[in-house]
């Protein structure tokens, strides 16, 4: 057998074999590491060339030959394949696909994001992946934008905790444990700062902003360990940040130490010149944005020649391309490429792909998600609509989202915006829609259940309205499931209005005609205008896209089997132009709100209800002063007043009261999910650190500035919510 060259030897450093390869390669080779391609497009060809080192969009068997072809070519550079397994490995058949990001935000829930992480890497392993575009750390701002259903929500720290979390998930301790992939932080930095919530158009951001919301989420997943980023695709204050090297190195690399490497989003290099305008050719582009910072360029098929001519001209640097290439190949040894660790047991493929340990956690995951905006009693009753009492004999399930498993599993999955991808969708028995978790709770009840889909979503079609009234005014309850769709959903399909469109709205005013106490469930990508539901429900639920059990733990819920927990990680709009309402808001001086209409949200950030109820009291501050670098400790009582056990998630926000550049009212800076029986009573307490109390100043660094603080605690973000106690820091 032919001796090993250092490169190939497990027993080396990381370092060592990155070194010796690069030694052994030629430019060309160098260039065409840094190159990602679409696989679906002359992948073998670019192999047997030397001119790629990453695919992605391509899965299971084909990444296999070509890996094989790959190791048979030149020094045998094995490829790395990405995918985006955004809240499963959604595009592999039959693969676990959780609630999205934005719905599973709502549970708080760590170790759900954890959980999420650790069955996808292994459902990608075993069929050709090894590296994720998750997770997303943008903010929601513009709710017509359209992939805030992608992210968890609008806080910054919240989305730095439950991110953190699923990098750990995806990763494990370390990426050359066996059943870890690479992740991947996206959209690097200020992405959804949309204006008009117009996908991609030009960040407005200050490097103020930036710093205060933006950044600090990916700041978290540096420290979380994160072994790539993504670049943004959009240009911040007139620079795109594909080739803004003050973000991508400074920042990234300089002052967080980053050192794992920088992926471009797709074709960011070749939008500089045919979208954004800002180079006369892709030539052009191709020396700043290497310089900037990224070490491999997703899906620009000029990038490869470019490079090499650019070289030529003196554009583009060796040493940067030396840079990106070492920083590539490193990662390759490193996660064990080389090694054959990876190389995935397809065979296996289907004892591992939706397994029942990794199915297991789907049910919990959506109940947790699952977030109860109101529960009302309805006319002449004197207990709430739900759970659904136990004198219900007929229900009318009603709604184009009651069995719709598209909508229910959301983007990223079979039938959204990547459709090329689409192998025929999920199997249909993996989904438990609303109507088969309803149907099957209802027949161990004895309870009938009419069924009709009554109307679509995206046409206007009402011939089947007032079938639909019938059956609900011949029922105890209508349930009625509305919601969004995936056309409506996801990259270029921004909204302009958000509300239940086609035949929803004369659908819930039809069945709201006939009396019959109603319950609206929302499907969604997003939080829609929902003014008329919010005053007309009895109840609404809302589960976002709430994946394969979704429609078992609605109807858990429904029937009160489960007691809702979830709590908003977004703040819900009662009109388009009100807008933003994310709770962050600096305070204006003219009452902060349009002519004649509340600023208030309909359903405000933490905001979400429980078959029990929860009283908070007593909120104790550790001291009145405290001096700089002192920490202070926050408790307070909460205890279970209603008739069932419950968790409670406890959300401390915090006022720096007087600053000398604006800051917003309320930041939240800790929470804690406490599980209470009925009657018990528990303290929770929060320790804040000096570093907690500073804001992003003059000069664009943190400060602290002694005066005046007031901590709020309790169920939500609103007022009405919080205790509130004030401290000083001293000078
Ligand atoms: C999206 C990214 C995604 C990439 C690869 C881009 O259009 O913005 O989020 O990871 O495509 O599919």
């Amino acid at each position: 057998m032919a001796e090993k060259l250092p490169y190939q030897d497990p027993e080396l450093s990381v370092e060592r074999r990155t070194q010796d390869l690069m030694a052994r390669m030629s430019l060309e080779e160098k260039v065409g590491q840094l190159v990602q391609a679409d696989g679906r497009k002359d992948a073998l060809l670019q192999v047997r060339e030397k001119r790629v080192g990453s695919f992605l969009h391509i899965l299971g068997a084909p990444t296999l030959e070509l890996q094989k072809l790959a190791e048979k070519t030149g020094l045998g550079i094995p490829l790395i394949f990405g995918i985006d397994a955004i809240h499963g490995h959604g595009f592999w058949q039959g693969a676990t696909v959780f609630p999205t990001q934005l719905a599973l935000s709502c549970s708080w829930n760590p170790e759900l994001l954890e959980i999420m992480g650790h069955v996808t890497a292994r459902e990608m392993l075993c069929t050709g992946l090894h590296w994720t575009f998750s997770p997303v750390l943008c903010l929601t701002r513009d709710l017509r934008w359209g992939r805030v259903g992608e992210t968890f929500g609008e806080d910054p720290y919240l989305i730095g905790v439950l991110g953190a979390a699923l990098v750990r998930g995806y990763q494990g301790k370390s990426i050359s444990d066996p059943d870890s992939v690479i992740a991947c932080a996206k959209h690097f930095a200020g992405y959804s700062e949309t204006v008009g919530g117009r996908d991609a158009s030009e960040a407005d951001l200050s490097e103020r902003k930036l710093r205060s919301y933006f950044l600090p989420p990916f700041e978290e997943m540096v420290k979380a360990g994160c072994r790539s980023f993504m670049t943004g695709y959009q240009c911040i204050d007139g620079l795109a940040c594909v080739v803004n090297r003050w973000l991508l190195t400074d920042v990234l690399r300089g002052e967080w130490g980053f050192t794992g490497f920088v992926v471009t989003d797709w074709n960011n290099v070749g939008r500089t010149h045919t979208e954004q305008a800002l180079y006369p050719s892709i030539e052009a582009a191709v020396g700043p944005s290497i310089h900037a910072g990224n070490d491999m360029i997703m899906v620009t098929p000029e990038f490869y020649a470019a490079a090499l001519s650019q070289i030529e001209k003196g554009t583009l640097s060796k040493d940067d391309v030396e840079l990106a290439c070492r920083r590539v190949l490193s990662h390759k040894i490193e996660f064990g490429l080389f090694d054959h660790k990876r190389y995935p047991p397809l065979q296996k493929a289907p004892e591992i792909v939706g397994s029942a340990a990794h199915r297991e956690p789907l049910l919990r995951t959506a109940l947790e998600s699952i977030v109860l905006l109101k529960n009302e009693k309805a006319a002449g009753q004197s207990k709430r609509i739900l759970p659904l009492s136990s004198n219900i004999r007929h229900l009318a399930l009603l709604g184009p989202n009651a069995d719709d498993t598209l909508s229910q599993l959301g983007d990223w999955s079979f039938g959204s915006g990547q459709a090329s991808l689409n192998t025929g969708g999920h199997p249909r028995h993996l989904v438990s829609t609303v109507r088969d978790g309803v149907r099957e709770k209802a027949r161990t009840r004895a309870i009938g259940v009419d069924y009709e889909r009554a109307c679509d979503v995206m046409s206007n079609d009402t011939s089947q309205i007032a079938r639909a009234a019938e059956l609900a005014a011949a029922a105890d309850v209508a349930v009625v499931v509305v919601g969004d769709v995936l056309d409506q959903t996801g990259e270029t399909c921004d909204r302009y209005e958000l509300d239940l469109t086609g035949g929803q709205m004369p659908l819930l005013r039809a069945v709201k005609k006939t009396g019959t106490p109603l319950v609206v469930v929302l499907i969604n990508s997003k939080p829609l205008c929902i003014p008329w539901v919010a005053e007309n429900a009895d109840a609404i639920i809302e589960a976002f896209n709430p994946g394969m059990l979704g429609g078992e733990a609605i109807a858990e819920i429904l029937f009160g089997e489960a007691n809702p927990m979830g709590k908003l990680t977004v703040s819900f709009p009662a009109s388009i132009g009100q807008q933003p309402v994310y709770y962050q808001q600096i305070p204006g001086w003219h009452g902060n709100k349009h002519t004649g209409y509340t600023s208030k949200p309909l359903f405000a950030f933490g905001y979400g209800l429980s078959y029990t109820t929860y009283s908070y009291d007593k909120l104790e501050l550790s001291a009145t002063q405290i001096n700089p670098g002192e920490s202070i400790t926050a408790s307070v009582t909460v205890r279970n007043t209603g008739g069932r056990a419950g968790t409670e998630i406890v959300q401390l926000y915090l006022n720096d009261v007087f600053t000398s550049l604006s800051t917003p009212e309320k930041t939240l800076k800790r929470y804690q999910r406490v599980h209470l029986e009925r009657g018990e009573t528990t303290t929770v307490r929060f320790e804040l650190g000096p570093g907690d109390l500073s804001f992003i100043g003059q000069g664009n660094r943190p400060v602290i500035e002694p005066g005046e603080f007031e901590i709020m605690v309790g169920s939500s973000s609103r007022d009405e919510d919080l205790l509130k106690a004030r401290f000083t820091l001293l000078e």
